[in-house]
């Protein structure tokens, strides 16, 4: 049975597509990024906001008047797929460029910009893909204070031939005459390389200075000062209402929780489901911090029995999530009611975060603007009737953290390694009981709290213990013992699409083992996995 995909994970009434959106928090000064489909579309925008700018992606064919509403302070035109010498390809309005601000083309959006403006696009003798030699020609605001050759990251087929009236070449690599091109007195600029990538030398020092000298835009985009602008703004949107949020104890669900407890304190209700396939302790840590100390009211339903009864023989991986996803929506679906007889409940909190909500562009000769898939993953149970706050959905993954910082989450909460959200069921390979669900805490915790000691907890991506439904022989004193196998997995990765196996030390790896043969009574072997993914995947179910 195939696994699912992420964006089918999430509970089916996640649907911000058909709901009132969150009124974005405009900082005074936004960069639009348009996207063309490339996938570095987002690490633009978020490179730019690493900067304290703030950014904001458009769908490719946004109308100039949009922009020009939402006072951005420069375009810039991503890469992608296509080739502005095919008929239909993507195009911009081409109004953008005539808003008075300045203007990035990066790849597809330098040659968008030869093809637009007058100049001729053609394909490249060579195709350019992997590093060049970037090597400067002449002075550039856009190169001001950095000195070449550069090593720059590629990746392109066509090239800007001839060049628009107005504008010059200021730097060339090995097979691109016109690699950074401008019109100063237009202020319109354009990389035929990827600044955005780590590969591109000093390619953050470039955005720093469109950025800077070029919008003339001001560090302003700072989480602290965030803090105030999203509690006015769940103010505004709230009023006397109430709000109720379904807290997981991850790190959105739980900075949504103190954002809004700071804004409406005990007008919002937070409910925690605890399924029976939490870790060690976890209740306990959700109660301390939000109830104790952000005085939050939460509710927390006890439903263990209910998951387990539901589980109780079930060994597909699939039909275990499925099941687990059925119940938890009719668990919080009674809750929810339960809290609406008391009184009036108008919206549905949730921790979607921007990268959610960024509408996909689909490119392959027809452009066409999609919504991500997930967003139409079935719709809000209809009697709920609920209308969303997602005081999160301008922020990337990083943000939210600096976020949960500044609302004084602990650091352990919100640096916290993702936990799926079907708990421990996709950790106890094969049947689920109570016994196996003790054993594997005891296991898990032991490598945690480990990791944690000694300092590699921040290292990795992601680190847990699997319990193996196998039975081998072992030595225990004078006796021999036929027990069950942990697995433990740890992984480096940047964002779970692929990873590769952390290499702890081998010291480190003894003492967790030793630990857990002889603290954890149903473990007897413990091995480590050293697969990557691809092929393997990071969780074993
Ligand atoms: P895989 O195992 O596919 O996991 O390499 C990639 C990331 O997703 C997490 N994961 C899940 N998260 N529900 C979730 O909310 C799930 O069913 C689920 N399965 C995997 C996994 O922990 C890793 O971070």
């Amino acid at each position: 049975m195939p696994r699912l995909r992420r964006e089918q994970w999430s509970p089916p009434f996640l649907n911000p597509a058909i709901l009132p959106p969150f009124p974005h928090a405009m900082s005074q000064q936004t960069i639009a990024v348009l996207d063309f489909g490339s996938q570095y579309t987002q690490v633009i925008a978020r490179r730019i906001r690493e900067c304290r700018v703030h950014s904001r992606i458009y769908p490719f064919g946004v109308d100039a008047e949009t922009l020009r509403r939402d006072g951005v302070r420069g375009v810039i035109l991503s890469g992608g797929p296509a080739s502005v010498r095919a008929k239909g390809s993507p195009r911009p309005d081409a109004a953008v460029f005539g808003l008075g601000v300045p203007v990035l083309g990066i790849c597809y959006g330098v040659q968008l910009m030869g093809e637009m403006l007058g100049g001729k696009v053609l394909p490249s003798a060579h195709r350019e893909y992997g590093h060049g030699t970037l090597r400067f020609r002449a002075g550039s605001e856009l190169l001001r204070g950095i000195r070449g050759p550069l090593r720059v990251w590629n990746s392109h087929g066509d090239k800007v031939a001839r060049l628009p009236r107005g504008f010059r070449a200021v730097a060339s690599t090995e097979n691109s005459e016109h690699a950074v091109v401008q019109d100063a007195a237009r202020r319109f600029y354009g990389i035929q390389f990827h600044p955005e990538v780590a590969h591109s030398e000093r390619g953050m020092d470039i955005l720093r200075n469109f950025l800077f000298r070029i919008c003339r835009c001001e560090p302003d985009w700072v989480m602290d000062d965030y803090v105030a602008t999203a509690v006015r703004q769940v103010r505004g949107q709230v009023g006397r209402s109430h709000v109720i949020l379904g807290l997981s104890g991850g790190v959105d669900s739980s900075v949504a929780a103190a954002l809004i407890q700071k804004a409406i304190g005990r007008q919002l209700t937070c409910v925690f489901v605890d399924n029976g396939l939490l870790r060690l302790g976890e209740r306990e840590q959700v109660e301390r911090m939000f109830r104790g100390r952000f005085k939050v009211d939460l509710r927390v339903v006890d439903a263990s029995e209910r998951f387990l009864r539901r589980l109780r023989g079930v060994t597909d991986p699939e039909r275990k999530r499925k099941i687990i996803g059925h119940e938890f929506i009719r668990v919080f679906d009674a809750e929810v009611s339960r809290i609406r007889r008391k009184g009036k409940v108008e919206f549905l909190a949730q921790g979607t975060l921007y990268p959610d909500i960024i509408e996909s562009v689909a490119i392959d000769g027809n452009p066409a603007a999609t919504i991500k898939s997930h967003h139409n993953v079935g719709g809000l149970p209809k009697r709920m009737k609920l209308r969303l706050l997602e005081p999160l959905r301008e922020l990337f993954k990083d943000e939210v953290r600096a976020l949960g910082e500044a609302l004084g989450l602990p650091r352990e909460m919100v640096w916290r390694h993702p936990f799926p959200g079907p708990g421990l069921a996709v950790r106890v390979c094969g049947e689920i009981t109570r016994e196996r669900l003790e054993v594997l805490r005891k296991a898990d915790d032991i490598f945690i709290s480990e990791l944690r000691s000694s300092g590699l907890y921040d290292k990795v991506w992601q680190a847990f213990a699997v319990f193996l439904p196998v039975r081998s022989v072992g030595v225990m004193g004078d006796e021999r013992t036929y027990d069950h196998v942990c697995a433990l997995r740890a992984v480096t990765s940047s964002d779970a699409m692929t990873a590769d196996w952390a290499h702890l030390p081998h010291d480190f790896l003894r003492k967790v083992s030793s630990r857990i043969i002889n603290e954890v009574k149903g473990f007897n072997r413990v091995c480590y996995d050293i697969s990557s993914k691809p092929p393997a995947t990071i969780e074993w179910e």
